[in-house]
């Protein structure tokens, strides 16, 4: 208990999965926070999940693609609670399961949208913050697939690279004001991103677990908690000297 005693931290893509997890955790380990999702339902459902814990968290909708609306909400989050400590970016969506020479324009566009100009948004909002105080952690999520090539979901993967390459380029550039970027890239973990596409496949759950975690040391599914408790330690003090790491969190699939 404690590891982010005092700190405010914001989470995009907080109303479920891992965004979800991670922001109850952050709020059990003392942080404060800024719950922001694109979905009111949910984000305020992990919002009442914290408070019934006894934790501190409130709750702004926003839209990550949509570069006003991310700024507005910034400077609402510094009014309430004065700066930003860690940023979280968290959410993201998968698209659509296309080669390249199938993919449409729209479909690469939007993808891109959310995935990286999404974190392009929050942290160039959240980085005046940090550069007053001359600190800060920013947690990327990428994927496995932000580090290595395979044959789905090209669009979201070239997309998941970009974020690794953002992590290290921020990190390399923001340092000099104490602000720390790192990325973590889980392989597959059961949220509801996941359980959608497992409940189609041929065999259901049990037969997606099996093929999808083939490659892994770890044969089983990640479940949320395994990645928050990385973005965690990133978030934290613990980590102060940590900078432009992309940690796959990934049952070993990276290492095989
Ligand atoms: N689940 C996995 O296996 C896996 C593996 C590797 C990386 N990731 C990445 O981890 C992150 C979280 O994944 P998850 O599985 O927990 O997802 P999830 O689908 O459970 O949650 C994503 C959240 O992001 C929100 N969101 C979507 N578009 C948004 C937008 N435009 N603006 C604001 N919020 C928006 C959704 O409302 C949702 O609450 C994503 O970036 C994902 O790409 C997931």
């Amino acid at each position: 208990m404690g590891r982010l005693r005092g700190k405010i931290a914001v989470i995009t893509g907080a109303g479920s999965g891992m965004g979800r997890v991670t922001s109850e955790l952050f709020a059990q380990e003392g942080a404060t926070v800024a719950v922001t999702d694109l979905s009111v339902e949910r984000g305020k459902e992990t919002v009442a999940v914290i408070e019934e814990a006894g934790g501190r968290a409130q709750f702004w909708q926003v839209d990550v693609s949509q570069e006003a609306g991310v700024a507005q909400v910034y400077q609402e989050i510094g009014w309430e609670f004065g700066t930003v400590d860690v940023l979280v970016n968290c959410a993201g969506i998968i698209g659509v399961d296309k080669p390249t020479h199938e993919l449409s324009e729209a479909e690469w566009d939007s993808l891109f949208d959310i995935d990286v100009k999404g974190v392009f948004f929050s942290t160039k909002h959240a980085l005046p913050y940090m550069i007053a105080q001359n600190s800060g952690s920013i947690v990327n999520f990428s994927s496995i697939y932000g580090l290595t090539g395979n044959d789905e979901f090209t669009a979201y993967h070239v997309a998941k690279g970009a974020v690794t390459m953002m992590t290290k380029q921020d990190a390399a550039t923001y340092g000099k004001y104490n602000i720390r970027v790192n990325s973590v890239h889980p392989s597959t973990v059961l949220t509801p991103l996941v359980e959608g596409i497992a409940e189609t496949f041929p065999g259901g759950l049990r037969e997606y677990e099996k093929v999808n975690t083939a490659n892994q040391s770890i044969r089983r599914l990640g479940q949320p908690l395994d990645v928050a408790y990385g973005v965690l330690y990133f978030a934290s003090d613990e980590s102060s000297w940590v900078t432009g790491v992309n940690l796959p969190i990934d049952g070993g699939f990276m290492a095989r």
